[in-house]
């Protein structure tokens, strides 16, 4: 009785939730900008997605096009309709693009431009709008285009201008495809276009765009609107009326279908199914997905499932600029895009468990993308875990990095330990076998494959014997960041272990999890400039044999060779970032590292000084953590004080609002979180607690059922932003931090603020837990 009384209460604050609109008369849903981070190096895609829905649709610029779409004047070359969104590398996916021309010069299928640099076309200044499910843009052809989507069914409807007499280009409307994407990859490809109903179907080969090996993917695509002329295939330039093409690497070509004037206010459609499989299911997800091209119910769809996912989520802005509320909210809808649920469109193996791909890459989202999904969509999160474990069941280890069922490049760690020590502590269970996730982990703490750049880790011999990995000769093996990781990896391990009883395994992991200790050079000093910085005693890189060797603490900073540590040959011992910040990434012991660095007041001293010096880069998401810190310090109102450095200054509401690529919406979940006053230290049981942006957050927990509410008192949107006293559910608290049963038991934590520091929060006894102290050299 008493559990169905709690549903109650549940359904009713749920729906509650649900209906909320605030005094602007707004809900979360208006003030998703999908087009924030369009520019400038964001590579988000605006287009229409449900929440990680396969089928993503959007415009495809020649220019800046890792998103597909960019918010400059590059010229518009297609509307296509899968995508990756955020990625730092080279654009991803973007296969089969449609193309419509109102009509062709003289009525001749010969004179309509058919390959991708003469089709092109620049936009209609000021004609473009994005809202969740939802894209619109008109092209200088004067063909307006808007886009919905369902899973795997992209919806296109075109409204088309007659064209002027003077063109001497009869109104009869052409849609092109082009078996081609984004990055190029296209080695074969094949279609066949019917001359009876207009469909066009085929496939075509490609390679990921962060990885190794190819995939296949297939289409359908129907048209609806006006009555079909005629269609055939066209092949680098040239259209004909042949029925089929196949295409080999160095082609260009596709189809197209020629239409009547439309009867009814010059629009047509185009329906665009996909599939992994094969195009007898890409047209199956099409006619069951969209059975009657009903446009407006299709995004009405797509708008509710988006509404469901963000109303989770309750806000009191108390007056603060939508500026911040914009931020928000697309932050929480950036991060709901990726991975994609491709369940059912597996063409590798045959499983009953989910399937999700375009974890791109876990490098980047398990600091804080997923750990932002077990709170707000835990349902999403457990099948997420489940298809990582699913992952190694069948392809022998977690990945670190994959798209499009391909093994993506690894960039440090098996950072998927992380992701799922995370869900662990945290409680997802349901359908998840934890043995398997285990043995998962373990397989990555003690076996090694041959190519460790794509799976697993490198230099697993090393690491049992010398306990680090040696920088090499003639190679540049990012030695030190990869031992750090691997440590922190170890350290997720050694949580679970504990948990599932595994002691030997614990003590095993936990020592290995000190392996950090290997690579600290006591002595080691840094100059800016050649002016010593004062700081002295950083992570160096160590040979095989024990001699240090150096790298300069600052390279790979913005202040250094700031963008030439990748996976390039000469990237040196520390990936993406100074060894001056990897020098504070012990996440699972920071009180041993605050004690190796000099103590709380050196630590902080430091620390400010990494963020005030110009070495550290927001736009890479190793940046996060370093901005919460300050709590285990027991300073945490300097936390709070340093995220206000950066939201709004560098995480906006422009179309340029994000300080780096948006790696699958990481910089969208450190936006969320950080607002919310919950940014969580990933693989523990940890959130650190700063003031909300807003007067009060609300989250309905997903495992529960549950409210928990965080409440600022004193909030003046301003001055007031450190925690003076804290009360949870009426009781003083003093910890800085909370656990994850705050959310699924629910209860509301009171943050009573003030102009300046306070001594809340800041004994040994209020910080997150730590292993404990380690003295150098000892
Ligand atoms: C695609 O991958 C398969 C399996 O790895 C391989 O046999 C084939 O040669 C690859 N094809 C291309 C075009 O790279
Ligand atoms: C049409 O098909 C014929 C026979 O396969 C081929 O020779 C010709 O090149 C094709 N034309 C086009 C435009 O693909
Ligand atoms: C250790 O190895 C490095 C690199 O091969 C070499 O430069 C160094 O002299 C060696 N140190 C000793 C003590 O042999
Ligand atoms: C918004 O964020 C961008 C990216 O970090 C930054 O360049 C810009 O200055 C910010 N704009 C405002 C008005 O704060
Ligand atoms: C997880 O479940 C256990 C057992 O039901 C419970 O004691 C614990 O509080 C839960 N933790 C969280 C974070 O919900």
């Amino acid at each position: 009785m008493g559990l169905f009384w709690k549903r109650a209460v549940v359904v009713a604050s749920w729906s509650a939730a649900l209906s909320s609109v605030d005094a602007k008369g707004k809900t979360a849903y208006d003030y998703v900008n999908p087009l924030i981070g369009t520019i400038n190096g964001g590579h988000v895609f605006p287009g229409a997605t449900l929440p990680f829905g396969m089928a993503k649709a959007g415009p495809d610029v020649i220019g800046e096009n890792q998103g597909g779409f960019a918010s400059d004047d590059s010229p518009i070359m297609g509307f296509s309709h899968m995508h990756d969104s955020g990625t730092g590398g080279s654009p991803s996916l973007g296969n089969f693009p449609i193309f419509p021309h109102a009509g062709c010069p003289n009525d001749d299928v010969n004179a309509c431009a058919y390959d991708m640099g003469k089709r092109a076309a620049l936009r209609v200044p000021g004609s473009v709008s994005a809202r969740p499910g939802y894209f619109d843009i008109t092209l200088d052809s004067q063909i307006r285009t808007e886009m919905t989507v369902t899973s795997h069914v992209a919806l296109y409807r075109f409204t088309f201008k007659e064209p002027p007499a003077t063109l001497n280009t009869p109104f009869s409307p052409l849609v092109l495809l082009d078996l081609a994407d984004l990055p190029n990859t296209r080695s074969t490809g094949a279609l066949a276009v019917d001359s009876a109903t207009g469909r066009i179907t085929g496939e075509g080969s490609f390679s990921p765009s962060f990885g190794v090996g190819n995939y296949t993917s297939y289409f359908c695509a129907d048209f609806n609107g006006a009555e079909l002329r005629d269609a055939g295939v066209w092949a680098n330039g040239f259209a004909g009326l042949n029925k089929t093409l196949s295409v080999n690497t160095l082609d260009n070509g596709g189809a197209w279908v020629r239409f009547k004037a439309p009867a009814k206010g010059n629009q047509i459609q185009a329906r665009v199914g996909m599939s992994f499989v094969s195009s007898a299911q890409a047209c199956s997800n099409a006619e069951r997905e969209i059975p009657n091209y009903n446009f407006g119910s299709v995004l009405k769809a797509a708008e509710n499932a988006w509404k469901e996912k963000l109303n989770v989520i309750a806000i009191e802005s108390g007056g603060v600029s939508e500026v911040l509320l914009k931020a928000f909210w697309s932050g929480v809808y950036r991060s709901m895009i990726s991975p994609q649920d491709y369940t059912g469109e597996n063409p590798v193996w045959t499983s009953t468990e989910p399937y999700y791909d375009s974890y791109y890459c876990i490098w980047d989202s398990f600091r804080s993308i997923h750990p932002l999904l077990t709170l707000v969509d835990p349902g999403s999160q457990t099948k997420m875990v489940r298809s990582l474990i699913d992952i190694y069941r069948h392809e022998g280890k977690l990945p670190d990095c994959r798209m499009s069922f391909c093994k993506g490049f690894t960039q440090g760690g098996s950072n998927a330990d992380i992701v799922l020590a995370d869900a662990y502590l945290k409680n997802l269970s349901s359908g998840i076998d934890w043995n398997v996730g285990y043995e998962a982990m373990v397989s990555d703490a003690e076996v090694e494959l041959p190519d460790w750049e794509v799976e697993g880790r490198g230099g697993l011999d090393a690491w049992k014997t010398i306990n680090y990995i040696p920088k090499q000769e003639g190679a540049d093996t990012r030695s030190v960041s990869r031992t750090i990781e691997y440590a922190y990896n170890d350290f997720a391990i050694a949580l679970i272990a504990k948990r599932l009883g595994h002691e030997d395994d614990y003590q095993k992991y936990l020592k290995r999890s000190g392996n950090w200790k290997s690579v600290f050079k006591a002595d080691q000093t840094s100059a800016i400039n050649g002016v010593d910085t004062g700081y002295v005693g950083f992570f160096q890189p160590k040979w095989a044999n024990g001699t240090w060797a150096e790298q300069d603490p600052i390279r790979c900073s913005p202040l250094k060779e700031f963008t030439s540590c990748y996976l390039n040959p000469s990237g040196g011992e520390a990936y993406e970032g100074p060894l001056f910040m990897y020098t504070f990434f012990v996440p699972g012991d920071m009180k041993s590292l605050i004690t190796t660095l000099g103590g709380k007041e050196a630590f902080v001293k430091r620390l400010n000084f990494l963020h005030e010096s110009g070495l550290l880069y927001m736009g890479d998401e190793q940046g996060f953590l370093k901005v919460f810190l300050y709590h285990y310090a027991g300073r945490p109102g300097l936390s709070s004080a340093r995220a206000r450095s950066y939201i709004p200054s560098q995480f906006n509401d422009t179309v340029g609002g994000i300080p780096g690529n948006d790696d699958s919406g990481a910089m969208g979940s450190f936006e969320a979180l950080t607002m919310m006053g919950i940014f969580p230290n990933a693989g523990q049981d940890v959130y650190f607690i700063t003031p909300p942006f807003f007067e009060s957050v609300s989250i309905v927990s997903g495992q529960t059922g549950r409210t928990a509410t965080i409440r600022n008192l004193n909030f003046d949107g301003g001055k007031n932003v450190f925690v003076q006293k804290a009360t949870l559910d009426g009781r003083p608290y003093t910890r800085n931090w909370l656990q994850h049963t705050f959310f699924t038991e629910g209860g509301v934590l009171e943050l009573t603020l003030g102009p300046e520091e306070s001594s809340w929060g800041t004994t040994p006894d209020d910080v997150p837990p730590s292993l404990g102290p380690f003295v150098p050299g000892a």
